[in-house]
């Protein structure tokens, strides 16, 4: 079934007909082994945000591949920025994401795991407060829980000083959690990114000029350049691309 804008694939073989559901579910898929994807909507030049959202970047399109991407993992990682910012509410999915997962063996819904130096976090956010799984915050080993925090949710404690994200992941993975969508924001991906711990990007890209003032999909200190090679672009009929680049 396809609804909405029409999205056709451009390459590698580019599609006559519009890509359905079950298609793009096919395109992205889930990795044998532990897999974490990144998923950004940016700018045509650049930007992360408009008016200092990401919603302003975002479209029906882009919507739809980044719930697709919700249903294929097992993990949703968000950074606290970003949780606190766009006042993230419980991870829900509609009826028929939820049969698919039942049908591949899958929890109903993915765990939301929030990564937080400081734990400067509202456990009566919706994120948490209605969460249908239990979430998990990945931390450092002293930080204080506010009150409140630990009867929405798990602490998973790793790194002194700053979180050590490697033994996070590897911990989650330890956990049956394998495929993780990080949804950023910045300062995340670009720690992650440092630590050589992306696997996928999903790049959507949005026909619009946001001009100077927002900063990039990454932040934080420098690190070395990663190659990520191009798998699929996808081109929905408003101009919006998909572009989804992965480790061999
Ligand atoms: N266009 C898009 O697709 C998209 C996606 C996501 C976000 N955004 C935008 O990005 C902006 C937010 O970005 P941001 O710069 O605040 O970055 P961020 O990465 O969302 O959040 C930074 C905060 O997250 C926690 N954190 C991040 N990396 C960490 C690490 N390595 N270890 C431990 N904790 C870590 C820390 O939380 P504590 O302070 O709790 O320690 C840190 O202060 C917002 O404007 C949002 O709208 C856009």
């Amino acid at each position: 079934m396809t609804v909405g804008i029409p999205i056709r694939r451009l390459w590698p073989e580019p599609s006559a007909q519009p890509l359905d559901d079950a298609a793009l579910t096919a395109l992205y898929g889930r990795a044998d082994g532990p897999r974490l994807r990144v998923n950004f909507v940016a700018s045509l030049d650049g930007a992360v945000t408009v008016d200092g959202y990401s919603a302003g970047l975002s479209g029906e399109p882009d919507k739809r591949v980044f719930g697709l991407l919700r249903m294929l993992c097992d993990a949703l990682v968000v950074a606290a920025g970003t949780l606190r910012h766009e006042g993230y509410r419980a991870v829900r999915l509609n009826e028929r994401r939820r049969a698919w997962r039942r049908e591949h063996g899958l929890a109903e819904y993915p765990t939301l795991v929030v990564v937080s130096d400081s734990l400067a976090l509202d456990p009566a956010q919706a994120a948490f407060a209605d969460a249908p799984v239990r979430p998990i915050v990945l931390t450092r080993t002293d930080a204080d829980p506010p009150p409140g925090l630990t009867d929405v949710a798990d602490l998973l404690r790793c790194g002194a000083e700053r979180v050590d994200l490697a033994a996070g992941l590897t911990e989650l993975h330890r956990r049956g959690l394998t495929q993780l969508l990080c949804e950023g924001g910045p300062h995340l991906f670009g720690a992650l990114t440092a630590a050589d711990l992306v696997d996928e990007l999903c790049l959507t890209v949005s026909p619009l000029l946001a001009g100077p003032g927002p900063g990039r999909i990454t932040a934080g200190d420098a690190a070395a350049p990663r190659h990520l090679p191009l798998r699929h672009v996808l081109a929905a009929d408003d101009g919006v691309l998909m572009l989804r680049h992965a480790r061999p």
